[in-house]
Formats: structure tokens, sequence, C-alpha cells
């Protein structure tokens, strides 16, 4: 079928929790840089849309970069080994740097990007990921701003991907399991 509710089992967090968590964390956010210009940094590709709402959300001034990574290598699982496929524009030193996420599976990608991002001399290392896995967790990251705890299912949309489809579906949805078994 071509019409992608057809591959979805379940809705998980809809289009309307995940605008108004955006602006709960955008809330959050300006509180807490009051005075400071962040960089966000998205994560492509599955940062795009939770980039892009964010950040039109907030009003204060931002900056926005992006880093393409890879960290699966060959296989379907995280491997903890991540190379840097683009990297940013911009110069980190002294900068208040917000990474921002669709996810947190495993934490690998994460907790490798953060330590490379503040080994750049920058002021700060924050993160926010719109949504988290805490049982897929296989390092504890240390996150700033979280939108919504999920359970350990395959999940897609608002950014997520299986086989680069599903990424531009509005709610975040459980894949039903005809389509990947
Ligand atoms: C996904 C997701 C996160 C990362 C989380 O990206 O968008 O960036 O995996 O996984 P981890 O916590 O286990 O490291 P992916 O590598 O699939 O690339 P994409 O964003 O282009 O889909
Ligand atoms: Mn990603
Ligand atoms: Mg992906």
């Amino acid at each position: 079928s071509t019409h992608i509710s057809d591959d979805l089992s379940e809705i998980l967090v809809t289009e309307a929790q995940l605008v108004a968590k955006t602006a709960e964390l955008a809330r959050q956010i300006e509180a807490d840089y009051e005075g400071r210009t962040p960089l966000l940094v998205g994560v492509l590709k599955g940062a795009v849309m939770v980039m892009a709402d964010l950040a039109r959300e907030l009003r204060v001034h931002v900056e926005m970069d992006w880093m393409a990574v890879s960290s699966y290598g060959a296989g379907t699982k995280s491997s903890g080994v991540v190379r840097i496929l683009k990297d940013l524009d911009s110069d980190l030193h002294g900068r208040d740097v917000l990474i921002v996420e669709d996810i947190i599976d495993s934490g690998l990608t994460l907790s490798w990007l953060r330590e490379n991002l503040e080994s750049r001399g920058a002021a700060s290392v924050e993160i926010c990921a719109m949504l988290r896995k805490p049982d897929a967790a296989k390092v504890e990251v240390d996150v700033r701003y979280v939108g919504f705890e999920i359970p350990n299912d395959f999940v897609v949309g608002y950014g997520l991907d299986f086989a680069e489809r599903y990424r531009n579906l509005r709610d975040v949805a459980v894949l039903a399991t005809h389509i990947y078994e």
C-alpha cells in the first residue's frame, strides 16, 4: 500500500502532544539560556522535524547548525563506533551548544557526540531529545530536556525512519510487525 497509516499498529505520541511538549521545552530553554544565544546542533536526519518546530517556538535568538554522523556501520544495531559524515560549520569555542535529537535509543550516538563537542571548547553542551527509550539504554546520557519516555518498540514518524521512510509522518507511531518481519 502507498498509504502510511496502513503500516502502523498504534499511534504512540500525537501531533498535538508533540506541539504542546515543544512549547513546554521551549519555555524551559528560554529561561535557562537567558541572556545567551544558544547554538542548536541538529543531528541529521532524524532531528530535522524537532529542530524546525523547536527553533520556531523559541522567542529568543538562536543559531542553527547541523551534523551528520553514522553510528550503525553495516549492521542495524548501534555499535558505538561513530563516524562524522558532515561536520559543523561553526567554531564551538565559548559557545553554548544545545544538541537537538529526535530520539535516544542506546545512547551511544549522543554520549559520543557530547564528548566530541565538549572537546572543541564549548562553554556548555546540553541535550534536548523529544523521545527516549529507557529500556534500550546501553549507556546513561545526561539529557537536560526530554519530551517523552517511550517503550522499546519499533517507532517511526516525526523524523524517525525505517529504511528512510516514515519520517514525514506527523505523529510518532509503532510500525506494524508485518512491515519488518
Ligand atoms: C537514529 C536517531 C538517533 C540515533 C539514536 O539515527 O535519529 O540519532 O539513531 O540511536 P542511539 O541512541 O542508539 O545511538 P540514525 O543513526 O538512524 O540516523 P537518521 O537520524 O538519519 O535516521
Ligand atoms: Mn539520527
Ligand atoms: Mg535512522
